[in-house]
Formats: C-alpha cells, structure tokens, sequence
C-alpha cells in the first residue's frame, strides 16, 4: 500500500511519526494511568498546524484532504489513542458546519478552531445511542433566536472543547425529519458539564454529558435548514467514521510493532519465541489485517474526498473491518507478550483497552453492518 499513495502522503506520514514519537509518545502511559487530558499532544498538534488539519486554507487550515487527515490520526494513534481523538473529534464536529455553514459561519469559527478552540459533536444522548432519532433534547423556536434543553451523553472531549454541534429536536411530530443542528459554544449561559466518565480505555480523552438548561441562541446559530440536521449527522458519520478506522489502524499497528520487537527478543527454550512457528502465525496475521484494513480505509478516505456514492458503503465497512482487526490484533498482541503484554509495563494491553471502543462509538460495529446492508444497492 504505502508504494500505491503518492510521495506527498508519505512524507506527511514521516513528520506526524516523528512528532509523535517525540512529542506524544512519552507521554501515552501517563495520560492513559491518570485518566488526563494529553494537553502536550494538543500543544505538539497545534504548534505543527495538526489540530484540525482538515479545515480549509481559505480559512486558515492547511487545507489536509480525507487521507492525509487519516495518515495523520493513524500516525497519532499509533502511539496513543486519547491523543488521536483530539484531531478526530475536531473534524467530527466541525465536518457539519463545513458541509451546511453559511460563509459567515465558517469564517467565525474554523479559523479559532484550528487555533487551538477545539470543537465536539453531540448527537447521542441517555435513551438514544444506536437510534439517534430518538433524541428527545428540544430547540424551541423564540422569535429571532432558539431555547435548547435537554441534554447529550459520551460526548467526546466534552468541557475542552469550545464549540459544539448539536443536534436538537425542532419538531418532535417529524422524527428525524424534525432534527435541527446548532453551534453552541461552552461559554453559552445553561451550558453545563457531568462528571468524567470512568471508561475501560482512551482514558486520556474526556467523555461527559453536556447539558443545556434553556440555552438562548441566536438563528444565526443554526446549521442548514431546519429539519434537515439527522441527514446532516448521518452525512457527517459517512465522512468522520473513516478517521475511527485510521484510529483502529494506528493503534493495531503500535501494538503489532511492540509485539514483534518483543518476540525477537524474548528468549525461551533457548531461543527467541520469533523463532516458533506458533508465534510467527500470529503476527504475520496482525499483519495481513492491518495491510487489508488500511487499503480498505485509504479507499473509504478516497471516496470521502470525492464524494463517491459509495462512500456510506465504504466508510461503514472501513470503521466495522479495521476496529474488529484491531481489536483482534491488540488482543494477540497482549498473548504474544504473555504475562509481561497484562501489566502495563508495555504498552500493548493500553492499546487493547482502547481498542475496544473502536468497535463501540461513532455507530456499534452492528449499526455499521445495518448501514452496509441498507447500501449494498450503492455498489
Ligand atoms: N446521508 C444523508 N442522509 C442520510 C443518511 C446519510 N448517510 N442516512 C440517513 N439519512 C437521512 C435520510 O434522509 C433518511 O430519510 P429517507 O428515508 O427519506 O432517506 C433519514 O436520514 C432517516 O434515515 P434512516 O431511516 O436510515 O434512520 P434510522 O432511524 O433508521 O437510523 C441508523 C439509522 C443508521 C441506525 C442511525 O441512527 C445511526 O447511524 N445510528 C448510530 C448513531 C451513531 O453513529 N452515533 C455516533 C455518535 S458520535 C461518536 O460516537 C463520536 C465520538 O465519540 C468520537
């Protein structure tokens, strides 16, 4: 694969990988131990113009496409996964208002957002995870401006950020045709934060609720036409489950590159556990998964940037493929290292934890074979 993409994608991959190495890296075990935020990653991302990438050079982003904003997630990701939500998350929520913003809207807040002002998504909430059209948090039309309350559950980086898109209900009777999205920002007065929860993995990377206790905005707050905003999430997560699959990727790879030093070096029965075939199997199967899951996801990353018809096909099938891959991958990688891969002397059962979530947010792997099955026609 790396001979398929252009000089430019490698180059890009080298920088990010030596950024992380010596700017991330030494820091993965700390963060993930005391469950903080990777301000030294978000400090090494904003320095190097990696925040958020993605954003335009028109208003101040450098402009990266679909695949070079994969590279640069799976390269962060290789070393730590909290670290690789910081540009995931700011592409996820600032991919609605790049898509449905007015000019006004965009100049107003991508040029703070690649300053350093990240930005979080809310869709799920309590009650409404898998069946995001369930939501029941409400905007209520008030002349000139809107009142949302309710409130949203694991919403990533949640309380760092400071610009969120929400998704509200502006008519309760529609369904998902009477889903609205707004910007709230975290200075908005009724703007609220839960506790951190306590999560199995990417413990680095803060998930609270976010609640709104009658938040007043102005229309001007309002993304796209009312009532189109659940065709507006669902476009975002066809462009933004890609990046959960560069995550997978990164993290499949860091894990396979530990166990394959270690199994070099470990020495038993005389020799060095590389040299049995049993142990051989095993990473040269974490690393045909990782070769197919990341063909899969360049091509996925491919139809993004072109707006393929294919793409919620693609994207779906990169996300479900390359974190059920990476879950597999982490989990023999922990067996490789035996008893030393369970402590977290090492760095592999880290990756394994974090690699489990991949598998849950952005849609459960089940909802992205629910949106494979509803787009097999799109082939
Ligand atoms: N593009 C554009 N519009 C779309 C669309 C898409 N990919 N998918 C759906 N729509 C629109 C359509 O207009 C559709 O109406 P039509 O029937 O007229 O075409 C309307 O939305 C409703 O679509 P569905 O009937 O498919 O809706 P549904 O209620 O059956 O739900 C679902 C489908 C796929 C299960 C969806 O609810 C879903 O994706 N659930 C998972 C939610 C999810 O991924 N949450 C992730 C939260 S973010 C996160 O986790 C991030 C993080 O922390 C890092």
């Amino acid at each position: 694969m790396e001979s398929l993409i252009a000089e430019e994608y490698e180059s890009l991959r080298e920088s990010v990988r030596a950024l992380a190495t010596k700017k991330i890296a030494p820091f993965a075990h700390e963060v993930d131990e005391q469950a903080r935020f990777p301000q030294e990653a978000a400090d090494a991302l904003k320095a190097a113009g990696l925040f958020a990438a993605h954003v335009p050079a028109e208003f101040g982003g450098d402009g990266a496409d679909a695949l070079a904003t994969v590279i640069i997630i799976e390269e962060v990701a290789r070393v730590c996964g909290s670290s690789s939500l910081i540009p995931a998350v700011n592409k996820l929520g600032s991919v609605p208002l790049l898509i449905a913003g007015t000019t006004d809207q965009k100049k107003k807040y991508l040029p703070l957002l690649v300053k350093g002002q990240g930005f979080s998504y809310c869709l799920s909430e309590s009650a409404a995870g898998s069946d995001a059209a369930a939501m029941t948090t409400k905007a209520v039309k008030d002349g000139d401006s809107w009142v949302i309350t309710g409130s949203k559950k694991w919403i990533s980086n949640a309380g760092e950020s400071e610009f969120y898109t929400v998704l509200a209900s502006t008519d309760p009777s529609k369904g998902s045709k009477g889903i609205t999205a707004f910007i709230v920002e975290k200075s908005d007065t009724g703007v609220s934060f839960g506790a951190h929860e306590k999560k199995m993995g990417f413990r680095g990377s803060p998930t609270r609720e976010v609640y709104f206790d009658s938040v007043h905005i102005n229309d001007d707050r309002r993304l796209g036409e009312v009532g189109s905003g659940f065709a507006l999430a669902m476009q975002t997560l066809d462009h933004t489950r890609i990046t959960i699959a560069a995550q997978a990727l990164g993290i499949a790879q860091g894990a396979f590159e530990v166990a394959t030093a270690y199994a070099h070096e470990r020495q038993q029965f005389g020799k060095p556990i590389f040299d049995f075939q049993g142990v051989q199997f095993m990473l040269a199967d974490m690393a045909m998964g990782i070769a197919a899951a990341r063909a899969l996801t360049y091509q996925a990353a491919v139809k993004s940037e072109r707006g393929e018809k294919d793409l919620t096909f693609f994207s779906a099938a990169s996300k479900c493929f390359a974190t059920d891959m990476a879950m597999k991958v982490t989990t023999d990688a922990v067996q490789v290292l035996g008893g030393y891969g369970y402590v977290s002397d090492f760095p592999v059962e880290r990756m394994m934890r974090d690699a489990k979530l991949t598998q849950i947010y952005e849609g459960t792997n089940q909802v992205q074979r629910v949106v494979m099955a509803r787009h097999l026609d799109d082939l």
